[in-house]
This record gives C-alpha cells, structure tokens and sequence, in this order.
C-alpha cells in the first residue's frame, strides 16, 4: 500500500447525513438499533443468527445448532435442511408477489422480457428436469458460462434446486480459463449459448466452449442456449440446444431440502500465487447473507426495481443479481451488453424506461461515466433513482461526488460496499437512511463483522494509521475452503495471524471508526474492479515461446484504478520488437481474458531481483508509475538493471 493513497485519503473530511425522509422508511429505522443489534450480533453471535436464520429462511428441517468453529473450519445452522431455490422462488408463488416481476431483462439488441415469480419458476423447475435428464445430481459440478440473459439465472437456480454446485465462468474469459476451471472441479455438464452481445458485436461463446473442452475429460454433455442465432458447431451425442431439451421436460418439480453445508458454488477468483482459487460457498449460510444483506443494505421494498450492472460471473452477479434479491422477492432489472451500446447513455436511459430505484455498480464504470462526459446523464431524468451502491475498489471521493450529484441528485444515499468473493456477502457497509457517508469510506461493519486493522506483529494500529484489514469471529457466509485444497484455505486466509481471517487488502480506521480501504496489499491487482493474480498473468506470458522471465506490476490508472504492466526478458536470439509487444498483450488476452490484456508491455534486458533472486517488484511498480526509485534498495543484487529499465525509451 502506498502512503499518497493514505494521506489522500485523510484529506477528506465531508459528512453526508442522511436526510429525514430516507430515514423515516429505512428497514432498520434508527442508528440506534443498528447499534444495538450490531452489539448483539458480535456479543451473541449464536442468539443472533438464530433468530435471523429462523426469521428469513424457510427450512425443511430445523437448525440444531447454530456454528461449530474448529478454526478455520466453520460449519453453521447444522442438522438443518432447505432448499434454495425454493427460497428464491416456490416460497413466493403463495402470495402477492406470485404474479411480480422476478426479472426484467433487456438485452443489447433492445430485446425486453419480464419473467414473473411464477414464469420463473416454472423455467426453473423445467430445467432443473432438464438437468436430471442429463445426469446431474447432488454434489455434481456444472459450468456455467453464458451472457447475462435470464437463463443464467434459471441455470444457477436449477442446480441449486438440486443440490448441484454451479461454477459460473464469467463469458469473457478465454478458453484456457474455461479449461482449467472445468478441470480443477470436474464438471461434468457445461451449460453455455451460442453467443452473447456485446458493443454491437457477437460473443461466440459456444466456439470458446468447444476449443476448452478439447481438454476436459470430465464433460459429457453441454446445453447450448440460443441467443444470438449465429451458425454454431454442435457435437453430436455430447452438445444438446437448450429449447430442444426444455421443450420435451415437465413443469412440475418436487424440490428436495439439502443440509445447510452442501456445497451451493464454486467460483473461482485471482490468488497471488499460481492457479485460480475454487472459492466454495455452501447453502445456509449464504443464502442468510445475501439475503439479509440486500434487505438492509439496499433498504429494500417491495415495489423498487433493482438494477446491480455486475455480471453473474463475478460474485456480485451470484449474490446481489441472483440469490439476494430473488431470496426478497424483488424485481431484479438485468441488462446483458455493455454500458456504452449504442450510446454512452444507456444505462441513464434504461434507468427511465424501466423506472430503476436502486443502481448498484463499479467504481471503474462511474469514472467511465464521467469521462463521457455530464451532458449525457443531463439528457435523461433519473428521478426514479432513490439509493445508489458501489462496489469493487475503492471510489475516489471526486467519482463519489460525482455520483452523488449527478446521479444520485443529492438526494441518494451512496452504499459503498467492502467485502470479497470469500466473503461471499457484503461486510463493511454505510446501512442507507442510517449510517452518515464520508465519500471514499466504506464506513462501519455490517451484523457479525469485525473488522481489525493490524500492523506485521498483529498489534492493532493507532486510528488514522494505514495496516493490514483482518476479519476477526467467523460469519454464515464466509468461504468453507477453496475446492480440492485444503490446505491453500488455510495458508492463504487463516495463517498470517492466526486465529483472523486475512483479506489481503490495507486500510485505516479514522477517529469515529470508519473503515477506509485503500487496496490489495498482495499480489493481486484489481483492475476494473476485478481481482486479477500477477502470477496468472506472468505465467502466461512465460508460456509464450519468447519470454524467458516476467513480472507484472499495477500502475494507477485514472479509469480502471489500475493499469497491468508488465516487464519481460525475452530469451537469447529473440528480439524485442513492437510487434512482439502486441503479440505479447494478445497472448494473454488468449490465454486468460481480455480482461487481463496487459497496457504496457515492457522489455528489459534483467529485472531487479535480491541477492535470493526474488523480483523485488516495488521497484517495478515505481518505475512503472513513472516515479523515482525512492524505496530501499540495498537488498537489491545489481543497481544496473534499476538504471537501465529508468533510462528505458518508451
Ligand atoms: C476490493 C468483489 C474498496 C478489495 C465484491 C477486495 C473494495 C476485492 C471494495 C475483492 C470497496 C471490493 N472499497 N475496495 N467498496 N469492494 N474491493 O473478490 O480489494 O472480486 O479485497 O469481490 O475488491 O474483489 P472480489
């Protein structure tokens, strides 16, 4: 972490509190109770998700006990059973909201569909059929890897309503990600589309799917959705068309309860060293967070239409696109294609049209925003709009501002939400109506969550002082493990101190307690708002016949809060050479996504390594920042190569 991003941040001092009127209707009515509860909820923990659980949940079979804490093994609501799709969906068809919109879905193209409760379910219960047909049962692993169309959602839900664990492959991964994933869980069934839209342009996703399963064992069958209707390869006996399939299943599924440990997810996220991990959610717990977190952190009511811009390959797509909001019974506005298609103002646009209450999305996209300029959110009305959230990184307090006025009117409270893919669910958070915001803080903790800012030695830090975020007391929707490894869960989460869990990231706690985070303090960077291993992207680019050594740093970038460097050597008789370079940045948007394509590739002849010969890449990230090589070099093997990368003509 750097010490700029503290001081910046300390500067600011602004206080938004919230207005009478949003207070008067918030669902937690008072910081007072936010107080009192949150008191209860670290004080008696197990009296308190108890009630919670017994409260929000349906259950086919009661709770026994609350937690079983074996560090950092946590297993919550034991001898329980249920369902959550039932959660999400049968439990609603007995009331008003049978009839409610679940989902209203625009597409790229403009293509609108609104899908009741019922229809939802109805689509659910037909698939979950369809996946019986094909084999899938508990326990067994589907990839998921479509656009955001509705059918993502049906495909999560149908799995879940049979205890199967979905991973969902975020569709613009390439197809190695595909492959490895796939083979880290054994899937056994793909689920995908023959395309998806994106910018005007056709994502095929079906040739991806194709291409990664030349090397997944595991799969025997594939569904195919079609969405874009462009001429698609089928596999005879292994790949089927989803319509084929739904139109032969019946309607009619009886769900069955599972307990609430059974594994619901697997999603796979950015590590700092080596492979992704298989970040495993299980049933109960989860589906307690996420629900609980979207009725308070969004204050929702019955009648907001909601609109989270993440797409369900990230966890915020999983948690507050899908389980949390449907978990509430709300009305979920889902958009497929990118903010800026045909215009920089189709958000604002829809917003309007479909009357949007609460708008959900990333810092990286809000700076966006403003670099397209005012005048097209001024063209549209927003007045539907009464809660904005941010999520990903840390909001700068000028995007802050910016969208407090210019989209939120002043009138909106901004819910900036901390938390991981481990996690699982919001963790840090303002509660909206409630907590008074500071622009760039994520404030205070949410139920059950104690956060600590802790120095090397595991002494908590002065207030005002910047160290490492720890999670102390186990909650319901935290990770279980990561899949098939053990013991990378207890090394990567549970050992830089022991009995806390490590979130990787710095932050501070200001004089009233607010919680300001500042950014990995690993190596992971986060780009976009999304996590992004250096080690991934170096070992792809070693595994490029030119490279002999690489080491990736993150610069800031006024956009995507960081921009991916990279520093390679290229082995003896290669050339480094521009077409090299792009050849370079294409090798990894192939090999990983187009996500993770480098910005700046950099050649050298050496890269600053210590006497032991690790990669000392802070010195890189000075460099890559443009800056002085302030820091400590003493450890460093050979100054030359320093000098030689500063002198480097770009
Ligand atoms: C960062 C996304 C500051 C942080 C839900 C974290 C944030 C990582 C915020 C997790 C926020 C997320 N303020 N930083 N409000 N939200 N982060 O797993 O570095 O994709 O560790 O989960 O994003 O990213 P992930």
């Amino acid at each position: 972490m750097t010490d700029q991003t503290i001081t910046s941040v300390s500067r600011e001092n602004r206080v938004f509190r919230p207005s009478a009127e949003f207070q008067r209707q918030a669902n937690l009515g008072s910081f007072a109770t936010y107080k009192r509860l949150y008191a209860e909820s670290v004080n008696a923990p197990a009296k308190f998700w108890a009630r919670q659980a017994k409260e929000l949940l349906t259950w086919r079979r009661p709770f026994k006990e609350v937690l079983k804490w074996k560090l950092p093994h946590a297993k919550w609501f034991i001898g329980g059973q249920l369902n959550v799709a039932e959660n999400c969906l049968d439990r609603h068809l007995d009331t008003a909201r049978s009839n409610k919109a679940a989902i209203i879905f625009e597409g790229e193209p403009g293509d609108i569909r609104t899908i009741t409760y019922k229809q939802l379910h109805r689509e659910v219960c037909q698939f979950a059929n369809v996946l019986t047909g094909l084999g899938v049962g508990k326990g067994d692993r589907v990839a998921i890897y479509m656009p955001m169309v509705p059918e993502a959602a049906v495909a999560m839900l149908a799995c879940a309503r049979l205890g199967a664990i979905h991973t969902v492959i975020f569709g613009g991964f390439s197809s190695e990600a595909i492959k490895d994933r796939v083979n880290d869980c054994q899937a056994k069934v793909v689920i995908t589309a023959d395309g998806g839209w994106r910018r005007g342009k056709i994502i095929e996703l079906k040739v991806n799917v194709d291409r990664a399963l030349a090397g997944t064992p595991s799969v025997e069958k594939v569904v195919v959705l079609r969405r874009t209707g462009n001429a698609t390869a089928m596999t005879e006996g292994r790949d089927h068309w989803w319509h084929d399939l739904v139109t032969l299943a019946s309607p009619m599924h009886k769900a069955r309860g599972f307990d609430s440990e059974n594994p619901l997810f697997i999603l796979y996220t950015s590590g700092s060293t080596g492979k992704p991990k298989g970040v495993l959610h299980t049933t109960a717990g989860y589906l307690l967070g996420s629900m609980m977190t979207t009725k308070y952190v969004f204050d929702l009511k019955e009648t907001d239409v909601y609109f989270c811009t993440a797409d369900v390959g990230w966890v915020t797509g999983h948690s507050y696109v899908v389980y949390g909001p449907l978990a509430n019974g709300a009305t979920v506005f889902m958009y497929e294609g990118a903010p800026n298609q045909p215009g920089p103002d189709r958000f604002w646009d829809m917003i309007d049209r479909h009357g949007v209450t609460i708008f959900y999305t990333a810092p990286t996209a809000i700076r966006a925003f403003m670099r397209w300029g005012d005048d097209y959110v001024k063209k549209h009305s927003l007045a539907s709009l009464r809660l904005l959230g941010s999520v990903g990184e840390p909001i700068n307090p000028e995007a802050w501002m910016w969208y407090h006025t210019l989209i939120g009117k002043k009138r909106c409270p901004i819910v900036d939400t901390w938390w991981q893919t481990e996690t699982g669910v919001i963790m840090v958070t303002p509660l909206p109506g409630i907590t008074p915001t500071k622009p760039g803080s994520c404030t205070l903790p949410f139920f059950g969550v104690v956060p600590k800012v802790l120095d090397e030695n595991g002494k908590e830090v002065p207030k005002g002082s910047g160290g490492r975020l720890f999670l102390k007391q186990p909650w319901p929707s935290m990770l279980r493990t990561l899949w098939n490894d053990d013991d990378r869960f207890k090394k990567q989460y549970w050992s830089e101190l022991p009995g806390y869990y490590f979130a990787g990231d710095g932050a501070r706690f200001d004089k009233d307690g607010y919680l300001w985070v500042v950014g990995r303090i690993d190596d992971v960077l986060n780009v976009s708002g999304h996590r992004i291993g250096t080690a991934e992207v170096e070992s792809a680019l070693v595994s490029h016949p030119s490279v002999a050594e690489a080491a990736v740093v993150g610069r800031p970038d006024e956009l995507k809060g960081q921009a991916l460097v990279v520093f390679v050597t290229v082995k003896s008789g290669v050339t480094a050479t521009k077409e090299l370079r792009e050849e370079l940045r294409a090798h990894v948007a192939k090999e990983i996504g187009a996500l993770a394509r480098p910005d700046d590739v950099r050649f050298a002849t050496a890269l600053p390594k210590t006497r032991s010969g690790k990669i000392m890449r802070r010195i890189l990230k000075e460099i890559a920042a443009g800056g002085e090589v302030r820091g400590d070099t003493t450890t460093l093997e050979d100054f030359s190569v320093v000098a030689a990368l500063q002198s480097q003509e770009e």
